[in-house]
């Protein structure tokens, strides 16, 4: 049954200036009805702030009515071995079938609602929010899965949500605005869809001379953008593939990179658009399929059976290397159809507005090794390290996380964990801080491999320990000597204070590598509750989960 409860909210006036009200549909998809139930409510709260709404169930809804849709908020449970609700499924396969429509017009948020006894939980929200995302719209608030009880992270989710709506549509609720300053009506305003250019201001190689790393600490400026980031935010940025790899390309296809072909950027010879909009590394999936199905190789189908065969093969191989395997005379114009649009790489910002003004600093890791015979880099961190320098542009936007925040309370004491590059976010932390004179205790545990070389933004800790903006700090340089040291091994020498920290309501942030590293500190603090608490492990988990849930343990790991 269609359900649309439409909210005429009266267009609000602002000092003679007439706004018209942001508004918002709520598409639920319910097999239990929860997510109807969820809808409505989100919906009550959305006429409260001002916002027009419209309810929709998936279950009538026409998909030509994505056209004119502007604010997307997705509820949807999922059924049995992680499939869409029988309501949800004509919609499901319509956003992932050949007919496809451009979304890119549209800002969303995914509510996904589900079992967490099933190996699929979820599933159908992962896939709504995926789809979206591939489809062009903008996720502006991250998905939020449930468990079966979902009611506050569903209400969280939800206010989130309103709240970065009404705040982009301006006061609209707020009778009196005249303290506000709106902002000029042809200002350009740069985000994803409208990149910015923003010049490299300094660049410097924080590893010294004999570092078996290579670790790049980047100042961009923003002057004049007016594009504003907080601590915790990470930023997009835009490479181009090395010149080296596009040659091999070119070679291996025949092509002299002077033919003329169509991209989503507009008409271009093959040879800039192959170093500037596509992807020739990784290797991704989508190309691998498109490839398979463009040479008909039985070997590449073969392997394209199954998600673990993929993953394998995928593992260092790049576009070229896929070429040279499975030879094919491609016209300019075929070649790109298989590839990937270039995407933006993310990096944790690592300064604050408020300290470094029109700056906004980053620490990127260059990724450098040899696989299938040839020597690789990392599109982006390579454009950086070797093909940009002081005065050159780079196409950036911010990418905002509101998972990783500084605690709202000054007074609230602050664990960071982040070894390498992941200790990004905590020099932006420490920034805030300094400029903010608060004086919470802090806490950082950093690692990296050898002291003498690779000791990123040493004197910087240094002088925060002097002023006192920072606490206390252990560090772990794995390669120092024969065992490996780690960030978890010093957070285990300290297990004591650690816990006595949590018990004071510190907030836990841990930042870099996700495979190894966030999964190992976690089971380091986990062993710490069980040991310091003296309780079971699931009371350990129940209390990490707790953390996590009342915002105390965030991660923002990749
Ligand atoms: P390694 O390279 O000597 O193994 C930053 O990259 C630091 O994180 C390095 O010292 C690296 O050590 C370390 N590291 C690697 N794996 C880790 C893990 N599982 N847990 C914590 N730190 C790890």
């Amino acid at each position: 049954a269609a359900t649309a409860a439409d909210s005429q909210v009266p267009t609000a006036t602002t000092a003679g200036v007439a706004l018209v009200p942001e508004k918002i549909n709520i598409l639920f998809g319910s097999h239990t009805g929860h997510s109807e139930a969820l809808a409505h409510q989100m919906a009550a709260q959305a006429k409260e702030r001002g916002l027009e709404v419209e309810v929709l169930d998936m279950a009538s809804f026409k998909t030509r009515n994505l056209k004119s849709i502007k604010n997307l908020a997705v509820i949807v449970s999922t059924h049995g071995l992680g499939e869409p609700p029988v309501q949800a499924e004509d919609l499901h396969k319509h956003l992932h079938g050949k007919k496809a429509p451009d979304l890119s017009h549209i800002n969303f948020s995914v509510l996904a609602l589900g079992d967490s006894s099933y190996v699929d939980f979820c599933q159908t929200g992962k896939d709504f929010d995926a789809v979206l995302e591939t489809l062009g719209a903008k996720r502006i608030v991250p998905r939020q899965d449930c468990d079966v009880d979902y009611e506050d992270l569903a209400e969280a989710w939800q206010t989130l949500f309103l709240d970065t709506i009404a705040q982009s549509s301006g006061p609209i609720s707020v009778p009196d605005s005249s303290n506000s300053v709106a902002a000029p009506a042809n200002a350009v305003v740069y985000d994803k869809k409208n990149l910015f250019e923003a010049t490299i201001l300094e660049k410097i190689n924080l590893n010294a001379t004999g570092s078996s790393k290579e670790t790049i600490h980047l100042e961009l400026d923003l002057e004049g953008s007016g594009i504003t980031y907080e601590p915790g935010d990470a930023l997009g940025v835009y490479g181009s593939n090395a010149p080296k790899l596009v040659q091999g390309v070119l070679e291996a296809t025949n092509l002299t990179g002077e033919e003329q072909v169509s991209t989503h950027n507009g008409e271009k010879t093959v040879l800039e658009a192959l170093t500037y909009d596509y992807e020739l590394t990784p290797l991704s999936k989508p190309t691998l399929s498109k490839y398979a199905e463009l040479t008909d190789s039985a070997r590449l189908k073969d392997i394209l059976k199954d998600n673990n065969t993929i993953a394998e093969y995928l593992l260092g191989r790049d576009v070229l290397d896929l070429i040279h395997e499975e030879p094919y005379e491609f016209s300019a114009n075929e070649l790109i159809s298989v590839l990937k649009n270039n995407t933006a790489r993310m990096y944790s910002i690592a300064s604050s507005q408020e300290a470094v003004e029109d700056e906004v600093h980053l620490l990127v890791s260059v990724v450098r090794y040899n696989a299938f015979g040839r020597d690789k880099e990392g599109q982006c961190s390579s454009t950086l390290a070797d093909r940009l320098e002081v005065d050159d542009k780079v196409k950036i936007f911010v990418d905002k996380n509101t998972r990783f925040k500084l605690p709202e309370n000054p007074d609230t004491p602050i664990i960071m964990v982040g070894p390498g590059t992941g200790v990004a976010p905590f020099r932006a932390f420490m920034q805030q801080l300094e400029v903010s004179e608060k004086k919470a205790p802090s806490w950082l545990f950093f690692g990296d491999r050898n002291f003498t070389t690779d000791f990123l933004y040493q004197a910087e800790w240094q002088q925060y320990l002097k002023e006192g903006v920072l606490t206390k700090a252990d560090v772990a340089f794995s390669r120092d000597q024969t065992e490996k040291q780690y960030v978890q091994h010093k957070m285990l020498e300290n297990s004591k204070e650690l816990y006595d920290w949590l018990e004071n309501g510190a907030h836990f942030y841990v930042c870099g590598d996700a495979d190894k590293m966030a999964k190992d500190v976690d089971v380091a603090l986990k062993q710490i509750i069980q040991e310091q608490g003296g309780v079971t492990l699931e009371k350990a988990e129940q209390y990490i989960k707790n953390l996590q849930l009342s915002n105390r343990y965030q991660a923002d790991i990749y």
